[in-house]
């Protein structure tokens, strides 16, 4: 981790309106996208002129009752038919499922689990189910839950980024916080040839990038941005369910490990971060000097006999606090990199013969990944 992000030098005033922040504010900024958007947007014309596009974005916000209620009531489930789906999978469900018109189409779960959202949205539509999952158990445990629901389901067992997929024709496609190359592939691969209809709220684009993205899109290939795997990562960086305990846990952590860095650049002489392994919370129990012999014991760092302990502790908080006050710019451009990333899949859809909506299906304490792509063939 760099100790001043490069972006400091050119914007000295802003750096120093982060620094000048106290925790609360921080904390605050953190919890509240529109006002960091905000906060930061009014030092940094570059996001301000981002607003319009990111406040048409919650704009277009449909049942957005945090706890359900009134998705609920929207999607006509009944609770009792979400019975035994983990309590957020189940707002999210409600919500999703408010965004389904009824029609025959056959259903097809993409990258379905145990095709809690497929089975629910078969059984309240009385549509055929087809769901596809790599896992094999993941597949049983669906298929047994289908069986008991009364919903006749076809599952695949399948690799859906290495093996073919068999699609019903004129499937109107579900997926639910599918990953990285799982929409990547779903939009651009032959599943969407066949396909009537889509409802994607896409996850963790990021993974399966091996660089830089590669738009799907002609129009994103044209005015490319070439967000490197970091930048696109940073679209699902926050944290919304964790609680106090935690979070407090994850700073002490963090931290130590930035205690440990200082340490070894002067160890080594090189003011330069030096990767380390991630480490369970439980380490916490060890204390400081324990967690900094392992560390430097994973790196073949010698340790001097004497080690100013208390000394580098009190340098990694400093350092933490330093990094979460100027990390809030890059927060700050996490949803504009959502959209974006977002608006190459649907405009890849639209080239290939759909028409696309956009919108949040949901508040983002049910969950933060609530855009959702709606595509029907024309
Ligand atoms: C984030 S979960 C979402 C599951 C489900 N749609 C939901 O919302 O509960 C992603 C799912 O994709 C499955 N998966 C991961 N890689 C896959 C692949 N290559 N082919 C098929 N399924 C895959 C995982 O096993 C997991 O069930």
């Amino acid at each position: 981790m760099q100790v001043s992000p490069a972006w400091c030098a050119a914007h000295p005033e802003l750096a120093a309106d982060c620094l000048a922040l106290d925790d609360a504010a921080v904390a605050a900024l953190r919890a509240d996208p529109a006002a960091l958007q905000a906060f930061v947007g009014a030092r940094l014309p570059a996001l301000e002129a981002l607003a319009p596009l990111l406040g048409m974005a919650e704009g277009m916000a449909v049942g957005m009752a945090p706890c359900g209620g009134s998705a609920y009531a929207a999607s006509a489930i009944a609770p009792r038919a979400l019975a035994g789906i983990p309590g957020r999978k189940q707002q999210q469900i409600a919500h999703f499922a408010a965004q389904l018109a009824p029609g025959p189409e056959p259903l097809l779960d993409w990258c379905a689990g145990k095709a809690h959202l497929g089975r629910t949205l078969a059984r309240l539509q009385q549509r055929p189910l087809h769901a596809v999952e790599r896992d094999a158990a993941l597949c049983a445990a669906g298929e047994r839950l289908a069986a008991r629901a009364g919903v006749g389901a076809q599952y695949q067992c399948r690799d859906v980024l290495r093996e073919p997929v068999q699609a019903p024709p004129k499937a109107l496609v579900l997926a639910l916080h599918a990953c990285g190359d799982l929409h990547r592939r779903l939009i651009d691969g032959p599943v969407m040839d066949a396909a009537q209809g889509l409802l994607l709220a896409p996850c963790c684009y990021h993974l399966w990038l091996d660089g830089p993205y590669r738009p799907l899109s002609a129009l994103a290939r044209q005015h490319d941005l070439a967000l490197s795997r970091n930048a696109v990562q940073l679209a699902v960086q926050e944290t919304v369910h964790a609680p106090e305990r935690e979070l407090r846990r994850q700073q002490e952590l963090a931290a130590w490990r930035l205690g440990f860095d200082t340490l070894q650049r002067e160890l080594r002489g090189v003011d330069t971060y030096l990767p380390t392994p991630s480490l369970p919370q439980r380490v916490l129990q060890q204390g400081f000097p324990a967690v900094c012999q392992q560390l430097a014991a994973r790196k073949q760092l010698a340790l001097p006999a004497a080690v100013d302990w208390e000394h580098y502790r009190r340098a990694g908080a400093q350092r933490l606090q330093r990094a979460r006050r100027l990390s809030l710019v890059r927060q700050a451009f996490r949803r504009a990199i959502e959209l974006w990333l977002v608006q190459d899949l649907r405009l890849r859809l639209e080239e290939r013969g759909y028409t696309t909506t956009l919108q949040t299906f949901c508040a983002r304490e049910v969950t933060p990944r609530n855009l959702l792509i709606s595509a029907r063939r024309r």
